[in-house]
């Protein structure tokens, strides 16, 4: 099988507890840096489709600039009662201290 991982950018780039927004195969992520563990998602909040870039990062969660809904970085989940939809999660890793995401073809 394919290896569909996408090299982004170099780890130092991205500090603790800020994310980055990169556009692969066009689909709109945000990469967050969450501790110095590395997480991609869906730029796009579930409830008003706000972006998610700025929000505040805290214990692998990311809260949404506008209303403030907090999705877990891991599984994209939401907490509180705006929405019930989680937002999409894609695979990352790291290779010779590059971060990479996983992205569908
Ligand atoms: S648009 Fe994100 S919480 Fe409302």
């Amino acid at each position: 099988m394919a290896d569909q991982y996408h090299r982004l950018f170099p780890t130092e780039e991205l500090a603790k507890n800020s994310s980055k927004p990169v556009e692969v195969g066009g689909h709109n992520i945000l990469v967050c840096n969450a501790n110095n563990e590395f997480y991609a998602i869906e730029n796009q909040c579930t409830h008003q489709a706000s972006k998610l870039e700025g929000g505040r990062i805290r214990n692998c969660f990311i809260s949404c600039p506008l209303h403030g809904v907090r999705f877990d970085l891991r599984d994209g989940h939401p907490k509180g009662e705006l929405t019930k939809i989680p937002v999409k999660t894609y695979p990352t890793r790291v290779v010779d201290g590059y971060v990479e995401v996983e992205v569908d073809s």
